[in-house]
């Protein structure tokens, strides 16, 4: 199963320290498959709403991961109704590929079932990414790390966060804002006297690396902008 650029950066997101990670929204299952080929001890769980893909993919993944059958579960529910009290350990939800306000329906769901449960979540909508960011913020997420992907011609933010508040103490962990770091208007002022410029390069080398020689349209320009 080949993965999409877009998948590809959103996997090399994942650390190697989960016990759980969440492929919502898996449709045929690519990203949660690639980690599943991972040589980690991680259960992957496969969720989707349309029972024909569970179905479907179920096959696939008994055919093709034969030795991995302690380490997947499929899920055939609604993301907003995600059974993580069932589970134990550090858990990761990734949502990938549909549109920021379906996010924000399934993290209002999962933070009123779950709000003392601490959870990774890492989420790449394909629109409506400043209302989901502003969610985020009110429900206290602090950010781990944020990448552009560009794919096709179109830009896509795959945001990493945790569900426990941000803290001067947690070290990796930082404040979320609406407009991604890579605006340095954003940058919380105790940052910017220890390495302000370093950090913001840093996060915006890697974003124009990641951009690589797309030709420039609206997005890029802007970005660009933002570095001078
Ligand atoms: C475009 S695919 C995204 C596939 C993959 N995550 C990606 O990023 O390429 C969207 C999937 O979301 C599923 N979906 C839509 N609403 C859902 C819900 N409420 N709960 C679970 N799955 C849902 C659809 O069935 C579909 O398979």
């Amino acid at each position: 199963m080949k993965l999409s650029k877009r998948l590809q950066q959103i996997e090399q997101l994942v650390a190697s320290d989960y016990d759980h990670i969440w492929d919502c929204c898996c449709d045929h299952g690519f990203l949660g498959a690639e980690l599943l080929s991972r040589p980690t001890s991680a259960t992957i769980h496969f969720v989707d709403i349309v029972p024909q893909l569970i179905t479907q993919l179920e096959n696939r993944l008994r055919r093709f991961y034969p030795d991995a059958r302690e380490r997947w579960e499929t899920h055939c529910i609604d993301v907003a109704t995600l059974p993580l009290a069932q589970y134990s350990g550090k858990q990761l939800i990734i949502i990938a590929g549909v549109g920021g306000d379906l996010m924000i329906h399934f993290l209002e769901a999962i933070h009123q079932q779950h709000a003392q449960l601490n959870v990774d979540l890492l989420l790449c909508p394909v629109y409506q990414q400043y209302a989901l960011r502003e969610k985020l913020i009110e429900l206290n997420c602090s950010l781990k790390d944020e990448i552009l992907i560009a794919e096709n011609q179109r830009f896509y933010e795959a945001i990493l966060v945790s569900s426990a508040p941000w803290a001067t103490e947690f070290g990796t962990q930082k404040p979320l804002h609406k407009n991604g770091s890579s605006n340095p208007i954003c940058v919380k002022p105790s940052t910017t006297t220890n390495g302000f410029s370093k950090a913001t390069r840093s996060w915006w080398t890697i974003s124009l690396r990641r951009i690589g020689r797309l030709h420039c349209d609206a997005a890029t320009q802007l970005s660009i902008c933002l570095i001078e």
